[in-house]
């Protein structure tokens, strides 16, 4: 494999000459550090199969299905479809997925270390996705409000951005609540954690999934605490301009592999949204998400 660092960039890195297919063990465990230490790998030139795709995943560590089957892959389940194209008239997947700050998965009790994506159908324009290194956000932190932050922990629900699925038609909005809530209730992770492999303090919030964050017997923290630290990071930024905020681009071909401890990301869709299809693959590595994870 042929790392290319991206220019100008402060996260991510390209590699080449990568056959997923047949790729040695060795090249896996160093794949995955080029992970952990660029925050986004791109590895360029691929053709895989769907199904090649769940086996890359396998390689990586413990392949996670989506809890909703709305999602999935007609085949193969452990496929998150995201698509606005119809195949046969038929709606595969769900469209405009992600266009909001969040981890994947930091609504459950195990969220998951790595994130794959495989674009199938790319925009001509306007294609890539937006994170922000939450690590690096940390460590930028004015002390006064790092010093408030021990033992927090954000309180995390999917419940705002919970996509209604053809099946809730003419059911009662309050049946939908109630199902969303007894599904995935509310969980709490650490509002700072320390990254099982790099060794950084990561501050593990999202504007689209951390509704508050409470101390560590569970009573309320300062009032503004959240909102500031969604400022602080780049979070509130609705230019996407700040200085935190880096757009990811890829072309045909492509396979990004993120850190999902590490970065928050938020999908670029458009009003008016050209033909899209991805195809994500989500891995439990063989570290725990956190120290001390409950599970
Ligand atoms: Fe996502």
């Amino acid at each position: 494999m042929i790392t290319i660092p991206q220019e100008g960039s402060r996260i991510g890195i390209a590699v080449d000459e990568f056959d997923a297919l047949s790729v040695p063990e060795s090249d896996i465990a160093q794949l995955k550090q080029l992970v952990y230490s660029h925050r986004i790998v791109v590895l360029r030139n691929q053709h895989l199969s769907p199904g090649d795709f769940v086996e890359f995943g396998r390689r990586l560590g413990e392949v996670e299905t989506y809890y909703q089957p709305m999602y999935h892959h007609p085949e193969h389940r452990e496929i998150f479809v995201s698509s606005n194209v119809k195949e046969d008239g038929a709606q595969v997947g769900v469209p405009q997925t992600g266009k909001f700050w969040h981890h994947d998965y930091s609504f459950m009790p195990r969220p998951f270390g790595l994130t794959l994506i495989y674009p199938q159908v790319i925009p001509q324009k306007n294609r890539g996705t937006f994170f922000i290194d939450m690590a690096r956000a940390h460590a930028d932190l004015p002390e006064a409000l790092k010093a408030e932050l021990g033992g927090v922990r954000g309180v995390n629900s999917v419940r705002r951005y919970f996509k209604v699925r053809p099946t809730d038609v003419y059911r009662p909005i309050t049946e939908i609540l109630a199902e969303i809530e007894e599904v995935t209730p509310e969980v709490a992770h650490p509002a700072v954690f320390t990254h099982p492999v790099t060794g950084e303090s990561v501050l593990y919030i999202s504007e689209a999934v951390t509704y508050r964050l409470e101390d560590a017997e569970g009573n309320p923290v300062r009032e503004k605490l959240l909102d500031e630290l969604f400022e602080a990071c780049g979070q509130a930024d609705t230019t996407f301009e700040h200085d935190n905020i880096h757009l990811q681009t890829f072309d045909r071909g492509d396979m990004l592999i993120w850190d999902n401890r590490a970065l928050v990301h938020r999908a670029l869709h458009t009003v008016n949204p050209e033909p899209a299809v991805s195809f994500r693959v989500t891995v439990h590595d063989e570290h725990e998400f956190y120290p001390g994870i409950s599970l």
